[in-house]
């Protein structure tokens, strides 16, 4: 091995995957023969991963909830942005889970999933985000449509002002307010989103309390660093919580605090994040100030985006050529990592990364490069100079991402053009039949070249 190379870390692999004759199977598929059969690179989404993520999730609430004697009840919202596909969404609404949706364009995207039935009058819709004045209209047309229950939440004070304008004739509307952490002297950043507790305490006193239609029922705030397993997250929940029990005293509708996102997906096969433990320590947490403060537990809502749908997808990229060089080895995939796994490149996002075939041969660390003439085109991107181990032969080799489901295609758009007109992967679903049987259908072919021509204009 060369000098500078730092060999991967032994991985231990969780029970979904298995190796058999040198090759790897994910969840039963045999991950070789599907990249043989379809080409690459190549995307596939296994959709029963979004339903057992949900329901897992589900019932670690149910279970906390039950065990620490908790009084409010617990409800999953998926949230859109993190993968808008029409796929996903269907999936996830077969469990009549809440959505939240974070654009005017997401408007769009309920009433389609209205029109075709996947959601009905019951399915909640939190409406997140700044709203423009048509995003905002698009909410008022839902609630006056009355399809789907809608629960705006407000981030400024001209959103609310707008709703009082427009929706006064009707009998009750729901809102929820998002909190901005930046009261909390420990927040690292000045965030831009939402109101603060003043504003909070003042809008509620000169403009809800005196308009008997509006209903204050849920605080909502988003940790913008995510659910990290560190004590500022725990800190934040707390205060947060210190001041829901403060507008509930004054407010007898407000019953609901929404967490958000920042679920953390596994970013590593052997990863054993323990999230039953990480939920209930969300529960006693809540539980713990509003016992101190004498006001009853909210009913808890989150809005989990990459947890939902990242261990749903997974990209396989065959190794073009090795290319071994005095401190470095390279190998050459055939798709690239700012174009079709951006995190990679631009929050060095890491991913659980196998070689799917020739697993029998000895291995060796190297540098995955990709297709573009980026020199940040290349995983891993960590400043730790860490490699990936691939089989040492000249034989043809596939290497698979997995979780890569959550943003990818939000952040480097698809079927547009990207860096050096690396076309987008043929992308396939992968369902169960009823009789547990996988069902294979393409979603999406490799983007051709006259697609991107056509784009650019030259045809
Ligand atoms: C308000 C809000 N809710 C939920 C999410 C989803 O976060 P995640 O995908 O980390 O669960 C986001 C992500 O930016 C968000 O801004």
């Amino acid at each position: 091995m060369k000098e500078h190379l730092k060999p991967q870390k032994d991985i231990e692999l969780s029970p979904e995957f298995n190796v058999k004759d040198g090759r790897l199977f994910y969840r039963d598929i045999d991950l070789f023969r599907l990249a043989k059969e379809y080409g690459t690179p190549l995307r596939f989404t296994f959709l029963p991963s979004i339903t057992d993520q949900i329901k897992a999730m589900d019932n670690f609430f149910t279970t906390v909830i039950a065990q620490t004697g908790y009084r409010g009840t617990y409800t999953y919202y998926y949230c859109t942005k993190s993968s808008h596909f029409r796929h996903v969404l269907k999936k996830a609404m077969e469990l009549n889970i809440g959505i939240e949706i974070s654009s005017e364009y997401d408007i769009a995207l309920i009433e389609a999933l209205m029109r075709e039935g996947s959601i009905t009058t019951r399915i909640k819709v939190i409406c997140n985000g700044y709203k423009t004045p048509r995003y905002q209209d698009g909410i008022i047309s839902l609630i006056e449509m009355g399809s789907c229950n809608v629960l705006p939440i407000i981030d400024s004070k001209s959103e609310l002002q707008h709703y009082i304008n427009n929706l006064s004739h009707l009998k009750e509307i729901q809102i929820g307010i998002r909190l901005n952490l930046s009261f909390l002297h420990f927040y690292p950043h000045e965030s831009r989103f939402g109101l603060s507790p003043q504003d909070i305490r003042t809008l509620f006193n000169t403009a809800i309390k005196t308009n008997n239609f509006l209903k204050f029922t849920t605080l909502h705030f988003f940790n913008e660093k995510g659910m990290a397993e560190n004590d500022s997250y725990w800190d934040v929940l707390e205060e947060v919580v210190k001041f829901y029990c403060e507008m509930r005293r004054v407010n007898c509708d407000l019953t609901t605090l929404d967490i958000g996102g920042g679920m953390p997906f596994r970013n590593n096969p052997g990863t054993n994040f323990d999230i039953i433990l990480f939920v209930h320590r969300i529960v006693t947490t809540i539980q713990y100030v509003c016992r101190q403060e004498g006001v009853p537990e909210p009913d808890i809502i989150t809005e989990f985006g990459k947890y939902t749908v990242s261990e749903a997808t997974t990209t396989i990229f065959k190794i073009h050529e090795k290319k071994r060089g005095t401190l470095i080895n390279w190998a050459i995939i055939d798709g690239s990592f700012i174009t079709h796994l951006p995190d990679t490149w631009a929050i060095r996002q890491e991913y659980p990364v196998l070689p799917i075939n020739n697993l029998d041969q000895e291995q060796s660390p190297f540098v995955l490069g990709g297709l573009t003439c980026d020199s940040a085109d290349i995983y891993p991107n960590s400043e730790k100079r860490e490699f990936i181990n691939l089989p040492n032969g000249d034989a043809e080799q596939f290497i698979a991402f997995f979780h890569t489901g959550a943003y990818q295609e939000a952040l480097s758009g698809f079927g547009g053009v990207s860096h050096c007109m690396i076309p987008d992967p043929k992308h396939i679903l992968i369902d169960k039949d009823n009789d547990g049987n996988l069902a294979i259908k393409v979603f999406s072919e490799r983007q051709k070249s006259k697609n991107l021509l056509r784009i650019l204009g030259y045809q």
